[in-house]
């Protein structure tokens, strides 16, 4: 996965928080698939899929002043797509990572277990960069969290009763 961080890196160039983001939700996503055993062609999209997931972001401030969900759904998959090319992904894993990219603000209809952890991960990233309040936090537990192992980093991380 490093190239693909490394060029991550070089596309987020001066924008600190932003690199930070991604790596931390990279972490998290592996983890995550490790411990819940995925097959490792889905724990490669789903690795794959964290590092680029707001590949959206830059675009949409661009275009539309704003890094609204839906527009850097709209923004992000077809510059993943350059992206992953130029790294020599193969076409399907491509068109999984770019799915997940179009959908990561989406919370219905999640159909893998990768799209269910890169939510979590993002979750996990975001509750903690926002500040969420605790009664907030326990709600998006019993709303989003499903797998054992997000579920337990998400318990470490607030000191949430079991
Ligand atoms: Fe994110």
């Amino acid at each position: 996965m490093g190239p693909l961080v490394a060029a991550m890196m070089e596309y987020e160039r001066g924008v600190p928080q932003r690199i930070n983001h991604f790596l931390k939700v990279y972490s998290f996503a592996k983890l995550i698939g490790e411990q819940e055993n995925l097959p490792a062609a889905v724990q490669e999209t789903l690795e794959a899929a964290a590092v680029v997931h707001d590949i959206g972001i830059r675009p949409s401030l661009v275009k539309y002043q704003s890094s609204g969900g839906n527009f850097q759904e709209i923004e992000g998959p077809p510059i993943a797509r350059e992206l992953l090319a130029r790294l020599a992904f193969p076409e399907d894993r491509i068109e999984r990572i770019c799915f997940l990219v179009g959908h990561h603000h989406t919370y219905q209809d999640i159909d893998g277990d990768d799209y269910r952890i890169l939510v979590e991960a993002d979750f996990l990233v975001n509750l903690y960069e926002e500040k969420t309040d605790k009664q907030s936090v326990l709600k998006v537990r019993k709303n989003i969290f499903r797998t054992k192992a997000g579920t337990k980093a998400l318990n470490d991380l607030f000191a949430l009763p079991e």
